[in-house]
């Protein structure tokens, strides 16, 4: 399904293209005909690019990232992605729910994708440790998910995902079941980690100030059938303090301007659902 752009292994300069899209849609078979749910989504994401989309609800995006995840096939156009380096998974997918195994301690869990390789065992204490602590769950390792708060069980998939160290990190609203406050720490604290590494992430919010405070660029998806409405570049500076950033005034205008195209579209959603409805 997904194709090779760079030969296997091949050393990626910073303006390699990670991720192609071309002409790609997706058609649901449903009991009442085919859907459309993506239509002609055309792509190309950077190496190292925090990509961000923005949508109103139901108008694609987590389809699109089962595409990219190969949860999900597509019905045409192409999705080409550069393979990882030997022995690398291609991608991590971190859930807006909970994703995490109940049987499974913190540290089992952070552990999984690294086990399921067989890496030495020195090699994923050292991994799983330093995610562990990255993301301040050291105390918890043995704890279960149930004993544990909604923030501190997605910061362990978080931790998860880099522990796999994937190619490309594909995160579908994370953080979207959190109060603000959690929120604001936990973007920070996967600011810090990403600062690190520099995976090429995609991400899904339906939040726009979460869109321009993370990302190097975002895509404004139209309401259903999801096609790309606007693609906008975030020019804040790296790394970011989230509190500062949100108190410049280009932040301000930025989040406004983004607001002015997607307003059309979650109103035309909201449109859409009343008339599924009624
Ligand atoms: N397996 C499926 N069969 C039929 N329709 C689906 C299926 N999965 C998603 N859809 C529909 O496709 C549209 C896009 O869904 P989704 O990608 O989940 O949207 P979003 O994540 O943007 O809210 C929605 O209308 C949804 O109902
Ligand atoms: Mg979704």
């Amino acid at each position: 399904m997904t194709t090779t752009l760079a030969p296997q292994g091949a050393p990626a300069a910073s303006t390699d293209i990670k991720i192609r899209i071309s002409g790609l849609s997706k058609v649901f078979q449903t009991k009442t005909g085919p859907f459309v749910a993506l239509d002609d989504i055309n792509l190309d994401i950077p190496a190292g690019c925090f990509f961000m989309i923005v949508g109103p609800s139901g108008c694609g995006k987590t389809t699109l990232l089962r595409i990219l995840a190969g949860l999900e096939q597509h019905s045409s156009g192409t999705v080409d992605v550069a393979s990882p380096a030997a022995n690398r998974p291609g991608n991590s997918m971190v859930f807006q729910g909970d994703s995490l195994f109940p049987w499974m301690t913190v540290w089992e869990n952070a552990a999984y994708g690294l086990n399921m390789r067989g890496l030495p065992k020195a090699e994923v204490k050292n991994v799983v440790g330093h995610y562990l602590a990255r993301t301040g769950l050291s105390r918890f390792h043995d704890y279960y998910p149930h004993q544990l708060s909604g923030g501190m069980r997605q910061r362990v998939s978080i931790a998860r995902a880099f522990a796999n160290d994937p190619d490309i990190l594909l995160m579908d609203e994370p953080f979207s079941a959190l109060d603000e406050q959690n929120k604001v720490l936990l973007q920070e604290e996967l600011l810090r980690i990403w600062e690190e590494t520099r995976k090429t992430v995609m991400f899904i919010t339906h939040s726009v100030d979460e869109a321009v405070t993370l990302g190097d660029r975002i895509m404004i998806m139209t309401a259903h059938p999801g096609r790309t409405k606007v693609m906008v570049d975030v020019p804040f500076e790296r790394p970011r303090s989230i509190l500062e950033l949100r108190a410049r005034p280009e932040y301000g205008e930025l989040v406004y301007s983004i607001w002015g195209h997607l307003r059309d579209e979650v109103q035309r959603a909201r449109t859409q659902d009343e008339e599924r409805a009624s």
